[in-house]
């Protein structure tokens, strides 16, 4: 039997398994599966910023944007608006883009005819962040929109009026975070198109060399440089450390140049290698360089590598109840539970961490070791189903978090354009102000936004419908993009 065919078998037996001891049993099949990862996809189209092209799918957008930067004599129009609002900005985005690129690397075989749309996903990312890293020697460009006016403001993206300040780190305001983030960015997408367009693979390295060499030289974090402009939204809460060992560790593995190995050795002790660390999101880059790093051991034996795959074993443990080492809490239903605000971010990191090192251990025969118990593949694969299963539909509410996936979901989703009529419907000027009476309807928002995965329900499984509580209602790029990876796999992998 192939390791694929093993695969399915193996999924089909822990789905009957999981199905007859499951109150909320739902397995979904493959073609569910393949539904929810053209839709994972097709919300990034949502979220463009910038002039949108002629096979653009979700149709009540239009172009926004179109100036920004031009104030600064710099162009950066495209990129993302990271969640409900109209700002780009640049940390998030370019973590998103890492996450989608990451998707590609490890399950783009799985993603059939889904693999051009997601990596139109990546370049619609990566044409920006090449714009902001190369426009101005030393300089990045790390976000358009002054997020406390546009805040201030209910307004589709299209009639955008508020101040598109523009926001940078240079050697005298460094933002290591972010510049080592947007390196990290680049060299994950550089593996992404080095068959589909060597040259621009070989520029996005080129580029992710200079801005990390950037980050690393002026160190520094651009919460000090950029405060109230980036924080409290998108504050570097974990500092820069990780990031830069983050950007070192993708440089490394894009372009297999050993000064980055050289790099990770000498650094990674003072940059987090040996902190046991629970949380991989936009801010926290610990447990996500600790897999990557992992693939080194276990497929190279690089020795000095061993301590990062202790500390993924330590990760992953963490994650596995009935270990000696779980402690990560979930809801009555089953749900990783992180926190009151966007909680599934952090559920959609993880369950892809499950599946990528459950594939680097598959790949290399090996299992993971948690106290006294051996945790197998199978084991982390099945735990990543229960909550991508969870997030599609089977929990305790039986609502899917995917906005136009199943037959229940969110209506009054936190999103701006989604909550507004569309510019087709309604191509008169909807004001800052004048958009709120739309906000404050009770009515469902006029336009599906397409595969959308919102922040959830809480501990208790309760999730509130609401466009006033963004905590639960509001979608962002970051809790799409590992989602892309785990859609992908689940429906190259489930035999029914
Ligand atoms: C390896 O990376 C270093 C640092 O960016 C660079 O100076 C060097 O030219 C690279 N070597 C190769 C063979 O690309
Ligand atoms: C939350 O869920 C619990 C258990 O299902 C239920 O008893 C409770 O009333 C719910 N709370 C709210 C605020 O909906």
């Amino acid at each position: 039997m192939s390791s694929a065919a093993k695969f399915s078998l193996l999924m089909h037996i822990l789905c009957l398994t999981l199905c007859s001891s499951s109150l909320y049993c739902h397995a979904f099949t493959s073609q569910e599966y393949s539904d929810a990862l053209e839709k994972s996809i097709i919300f990034f189209e949502g979220q463009r910023s910038g002039k949108l092209p002629s096979n653009q799918r979700l149709k009540w957008r239009a172009n926004s944007g179109l100036s920004d930067g031009s104030s600064y004599h710099v162009d950066l129009v495209g990129g993302y608006y990271d969640a409900g609002d109209n700002v780009k900005f640049g940390l998030p985005m370019a973590f998103t883009t890492t996450l989608l690129a990451w998707s590609v690397i490890e399950f783009g075989d799985s993603m059939h005819g889904e693999i051009e749309n997601a990596r139109a996903a990546i370049r619609w990312s990566t044409d920006y962040l090449l714009k902001a890293a190369t426009a101005t020697p030393e300089t990045l460009y790390v976000q358009v929109g002054d997020p406390n006016m546009d805040h201030h403001c209910w307004e589709r993206p299209e009639d955008m009026d508020t101040p598109r300040n523009v926001y940078k780190v240079s050697t005298q305001n460094p933002g290591s975070d972010v510049a080592a983030e947007t390196a990290a960015a680049l060299a994950a997408a550089s593996i992404v198109f080095k068959n589909s367009d060597p040259s621009y693979s070989t520029k996005l390295l080129q580029t992710s060399m200079k801005v990390f060499d950037f980050a690393d030289r002026h160190r520094g974090s651009y919460s000090d440089a950029l405060s109230s402009a980036v924080c409290p939204f998108y504050c570097s809460y974990s500092g820069y450390n990780d990031e830069l060992l983050w950007g070192a560790s993708w440089i490394h593995t894009a372009s297999q140049n050993s000064s980055y190995l050289a790099y990770i050795r000498s650094n990674g002790h003072t940059m987090g290698a040996d902190d046991d660390d629970y949380s991989f999101s936009w801010d926290d880059k610990r447990p996500g360089t600790k897999v990557l790093l992992s693939k080194g051991f276990l497929e190279k034996s690089t020795e000095e590598f061993q301590v990062y795959k202790a500390h993924s074993d330590n990760y992953i443990c963490s994650l596995i109840p009935g270990t000696t080492s779980f402690q990560a809490q979930y809801t009555p239903g089953g749900l990783l539970y992180k926190g009151s605000e966007s909680n599934l971010q952090y559920v959609t990191t993880s369950a892809f961490l499950l599946l990528t090192y459950a594939k680097y251990l598959n790949s290399n025969g090996v299992v993971v070791t948690c106290g006294t118990s051996t945790v197998t593949a199978e084991k982390l694969i099945l735990q990543a189903k229960k909550q991508v299963d969870y997030i599609l539909g089977d929990n305790p509410a039986k609502m899917s978090y995917m906005v136009g996936f199943g037959e229940r979901y969110p209506q009054h989703v936190h999103h701006r354009g989604s909550s507004l009529p569309s510019i087709h419907a309604h191509p008169d000027r909807i004001a800052c102000n004048d958009g709120f009476q739309y906000f404050r309807s009770s009515s469902p928002n006029p336009n599906v936004l397409v595969g959308a995965i919102v922040g959830g329900p809480d501990s208790r499984d309760n999730f509130s419908d609401d466009r006033n509580n963004y905590q639960q209602s509001e979608p962002a790029t970051y809790i799409n993009a590992p989602f892309v990876g785990a859609a992908a796999f689940f429906s190259a992998n489930t035999n029914h």
